[in-house]
């Protein structure tokens, strides 16, 4: 596995790849790899000859100064995790080397990011798309590979491909769990060991919702029990829950035929602010 540090480095290394008729696949990361993580790096292996993971932690899409500093850093555990999961080269530019220049250029999605992460994380969908383009400039890959643990990122990165037209494909694979549902996050390692004891809550709550949905329990009901259920474990804190178009991601007041709905919950366990989904279809 070949490490890449600078951004020129990067664009040669793919561009000789491209030359040499390979495929370039593209998982982008900000590290304290997991499951979930190199799941996306297999699924890349798969289906391209090249699979090219960064790791940086972008400053730009952080609106919280502390979570940005605390965010977990393992350089070294990382790299010897990718190798073997199939990634052919590792790009970990520093903060200089992504922004030699402050950017000026902001993103507004519109109605996609009003809502859930966006509403509540102002300016983290700008800065996400922010360097996501330069990856994809950088890389050039055929395929670009992402988590549905973050449903909004995938609609937004989705939009900004189509938007921007790059000439590239968005790959969304599932969300990875633990054992005990708890879905994979680089920020678990953050949780002591009674946060983490009640953690599992998050996704069985969002399990009742889905089963509340299918039965036709409307929106703000499903919405109401789910925020009523977290708020009986008193280390739990609801940021968000929503009952939403899975597609447009608007809050939902009724199910329409055929279209399938997105559960979405943000909250804060012990001083880590976790999110989960799950997709109820039509
Ligand atoms: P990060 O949180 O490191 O996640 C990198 C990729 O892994 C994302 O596409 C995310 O959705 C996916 N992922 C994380 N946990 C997962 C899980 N349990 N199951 C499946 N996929 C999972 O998301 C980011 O970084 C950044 O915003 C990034 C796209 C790299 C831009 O900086």
């Amino acid at each position: 596995m070949q490490i890449l540090t600078t951004a020129a480095g990067l664009h040669a290394y793919t561009e000789q790849a491209r030359q040499a008729g390979h495929r370039v696949g593209l998982v982008p990361t900000m590290g304290a790899l997991h499951a979930g993580h190199l799941q996306l790096v297999q699924a890349a292996r798969a289906e391209c000859n090249e699979v090219i993971a960064s790791i940086f932690v972008n400053p730009t899409q952080f609106n919280n100064a502390e979570d940005f500093r605390l965010y977990p850093r393992v350089p070294e555990a990382d790299a010897a995790l990718l190798a073997p999961a199939g990634c052919t080269a590792l790009f970990v530019p520093s903060v200089a080397e992504m922004y030699s220049q402050t950017t000026v250029l902001r993103f507004d999605f519109g109605a996609l990011e009003r809502v859930m992460e966006g509403a509540h994380r102002p300016g983290h969908f700008s800065g996400v798309a922010t360097v996501v383009s330069k990856l994809f400039h950088l890389a050039c890959p055929h395929r670009a590979y992402f988590g549905q643990k973050d449903w909004q990122q995938v609609a937004i990165v989705k939009q900004l491909v189509a938007d921007l037209s790059f000439d590239l494909e968005i790959v969304a694979c599932p969300t990875i769990r633990e054992a005990d549902g708890l879905a994979m996050s680089s920020r678990n390692r953050r949780l002591d060991a009674p946060a983490r004891a009640a953690a599992p809550l998050l996704y069985q709550v969002l399990q009742t919702a889905a089963a509340q949905v299918r039965r036709g329990v409307p929106p703000a009901q499903v919405q109401a029990i789910a925020e009523a259920s977290i708020a009986q474990e008193p280390l739990f804190t609801v940021e968000y829950m929503a009952v939403a178009d899975a597609q447009t991601l608007q809050p939902l007041t009724d199910y329409g035929a055929g279209r399938a709905v997105v559960l979405c919950l943000a909250a804060h366990l012990g001083g880590v602010r976790l999110i989960d989904n799950v997709v109820v279809e039509a």
